[in-house]
């Protein structure tokens, strides 16, 4: 797989970790991020992972950038493009003839909640539910077929940065379950539904 990650990379930490412990059996060929300074970089060169950076500055348009971007990714080969915390919006001229094969993990229980400042949203709407979803990405912002999701409480009394951790607790193991099942061929997308074991979920 290829792991595009703009920040601190916990979720790509928490993939190689897995990788490394012999709790999945898949390679991460690089790591890319639109922000030279991400954390995710530094994780990548520790864990031995190629590790470049792209600025979209310098670049004239979103398509622009997206199109070097992925032939950057497409030079390794993936089978799947994990965006684990990657920031920027994909051009879906680049998304839709990859579809199926680049996946995000987005903390919410989605369809509620797309977008930024999601545990906020969430605390805002009063919901007594909150957590993650790993889904595909489509042309439609955090609207792509979810595969799977972790549901945590909302606590009374709970603020922005306690719901945050508690979700990102779970987003950990979500992500690498999800890639596991992925790596068995038991997860696919056909015709724009999700299909596990072959059947539409
Ligand atoms: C995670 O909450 C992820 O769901 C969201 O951004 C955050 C990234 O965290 N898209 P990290 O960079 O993986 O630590």
């Amino acid at each position: 797989m290829a792991v595009l990650a703009s920040g601190r990379g916990s979720n790509l930490q928490a993939i190689l970790d897995a990788i490394a412990g012999g709790r999945l059996a898949a390679e991460v060929a690089g790591v890319f991020s639109d922000r030279a300074s991400a954390q995710a970089l530094e994780r990548a060169q520790a864990a031995g992972v190629p590790a470049h950076a792209l600025s979209p500055r310098g670049f004239a348009s979103r398509a622009a950038f997206d199109d070097a971007l992925f032939a950057a990714v497409d030079a390794l080969g993936p089978d799947l493009v994990v965006c684990a915390g990657y920031m920027r919006l994909i051009d879906p001229g680049v998304i839709t003839p990859r579809a199926g094969r680049v996946i995000n993990i987005h903390p919410s229980l989605l369809p509620a909640f797309k977008g930024l400042h999601t545990h906020r949203q969430a605390l805002q709407a009063g919901v007594a539910e909150h957590g993650a979803s790993v889904h595909f990405v489509s042309a439609d912002l955090d609207g792509g077929p979810v595969v799977a999701q972790a549901r945590v409480p909302v606590q009374p009394g709970d603020e922005e940065h306690a719901l945050a951790a508690r979700v990102l607790a779970r987003e950990h193991p979500l992500l690498v379950e999800t890639l596991r099942l992925f790596a068995a061929g038991r997860i696919a997308l056909r015709e724009d539904r999700v299909h596990f074991d072959g059947r539409p979920l």
